[in-house]
């Protein structure tokens, strides 16, 4: 393999992520950001996100001088042989994508294009956004500039996201042309891994496609779950029987206080927003989103059931992250259920493993525990919100003899029913009895 010159702009979870493992690869990747700080950061080997096993990789490509960091995407792409618009795509209010941070870096790198290259999108983005970036490219850049623009929606997983780019199930490259398409087959050789090609509208697609159907995999089980407990089954065996179906699959089926994070629920609002745009009501994903929020609900309604008012009762709550082995907060059930006690008057301690630096900012009357059972001490009930492996380690009868009242609240069903009730606490699992 010919290693390849490459510039990463947005070293995010995702940009830093595929910047270390494409330098992993034997790349020599360039990173880029527009926030000075995380730059210096970098520069100086501090990872500003919790990654498991990204530390290692980022020092070593350091070392080898395979990976570096500039605030200056200029400087990055005059060596560049392709470039990856890693950045963000936050939701507007309205649900849309905002893609104002995309168009500035197609814009900027217009300016910077001096000869062929491959730009590619990275960030996920909706159909027709690389219809854009190609009339940005043409409209501030050179006349005659060559370049060809390619699709490559990323699929990694936070808390897995190193093993996942190294050992990806699939890569999806939609591309226009010849060139590009063997460019990046190149670029990706020493991965082995199955490689789909495709246009570039579909490559677009997969991605919102693939989200949406995990989040509806998500949420087809909390509401089969919600059934479960109307009529005292319970969802747990439920799923493990459909799970055994090679057609349905055992993964994404396990009922919880729902999907968060950064993806998928502004990809399931953004996927509704396209359809909506290309005249289809994609009404199946607006009841996929309905159930999710309810199952918000479900946990302050639980809590609230147990304990009659809220106000002035202290609630314990284990895990703020949106799911373990990531210090991401955007979009955490546990931020969502925490405004809504503290709405209702009662008082939150919360411990998380890793998410606690992040998320003080956010939370100024919440006491951050040392520990969970620090977060149980005095508390009139538990909330277990994020099923980190720390958890499912405690001691739940010393938990139980720290507590005012013995009130569970297990909304990752990470406790059997039956061991949190022989312990003696009135406990509420999700769709289980
Ligand atoms: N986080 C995930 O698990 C994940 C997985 C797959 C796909 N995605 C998608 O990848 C994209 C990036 O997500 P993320 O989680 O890495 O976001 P992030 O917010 O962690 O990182 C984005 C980075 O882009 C930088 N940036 C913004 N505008 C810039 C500019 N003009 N020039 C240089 N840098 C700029 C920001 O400073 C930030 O560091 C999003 O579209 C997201 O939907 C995310």
């Amino acid at each position: 393999m010919k290693s390849k010159n490459v510039a990463i702009v947005g070293t995010g979870y995702v940009g830093l992520v595929t910047g270390a493992c494409l330098a992993e690869i034997g790349h020599r990747v360039t990173c880029v950001d527009s926030d000075k700080k995380k730059i210096q950061a970098l520069k100086k080997g501090v990872i500003p996100i919790y990654e498991p096993g990204l530390p290692e990789v980022v020092a070593a490509n350091r070392r080898l001088r395979r990976l570096s960091f500039t605030g200056n995407l200029e400087e990055a792409m005059e060596t560049a042989e392709v470039v990856f618009i890693a950045v963000n795509t936050p939701p507007l209010p309205n649900g849309e994508a905002d893609l104002s941070f995309v168009e500035a870096v197609a814009r900027q790198v217009a300016r910077s294009l001096r000869r062929y290259m491959v730009i590619v999108e990275k960030s996920t983005v909706p159909v027709n956004t690389g219809e854009k970036v190609k009339q940005t490219l043409r409209l501030h850049g050179k006349k005659g500039a060559a370049f060809d623009v390619a699709s490559n929606p990323e699929f990694l997983r936070e808390g897995t996201a190193v093993r996942d780019f190294l050992k990806p199930d699939r890569i999806v490259i939609g591309v226009e042309s010849a060139r590009a398409e063997a460019f990046l087959r190149e670029l990706y050789a020493p991965l082995k891994a199955p490689l789909l090609v495709t246009d570039i509208k579909s490559a677009e697609l997969i991605k919102h496609a693939s989200n949406s159907f995990l989040a509806m995999k998500i949420s087809y089980i909390n509401a089969v779950a919600g059934l479960c407990e109307k009529v005292g089954a319970d969802v747990a065996r439920v799923a493990e029987g459909m799970g055994f179906d090679p057609r349905i699959g055992a993964a994404f089926l396990r009922a919880g206080l729902g999907y968060g994070g950064s993806c998928f629920p502004k990809d399931v609002d953004a996927f509704i927003k396209m359809a909506e745009a290309a005249g289809q009501d994609f009404a199946l994903l607006k009841a996929v989103r309905e159930i999710n929020d309810g199952q918000r609900k479900w946990a302050v309604e639980r809590l609230r059931k147990s304990l009659w008012n809220l106000r002035g009762k202290t609630i314990g709550v284990w895990g703020l992250a949106f799911k373990p082995d990531t210090d991401d907060l955007r979009n955490a059930p546990a931020l969502d259920i925490i405004r809504a006690l503290q709405r209702e008057g009662a008082r939150v301690q919360a411990y998380d493993p890793v998410a606690m630096a992040k998320a003080k900012p956010q939370f100024p009357g919440v006491r951050f525990a040392r520990n969970a059972e620090d977060a149980a001490r005095g508390a009139d009930a538990l909330l277990l919100a994020t099923e980190w492996k720390e958890f499912k380690k405690v001691d739940l009868a010393r938990v139980k003899s720290l507590m005012r009242t013995p009130v569970f609240v297990d909304g990752r069903n990470v406790f059997d029913p039956a061991a949190l009730a022989a312990l003696g606490f009135t406990h509420h699992s999700v769709g289980r009895r």
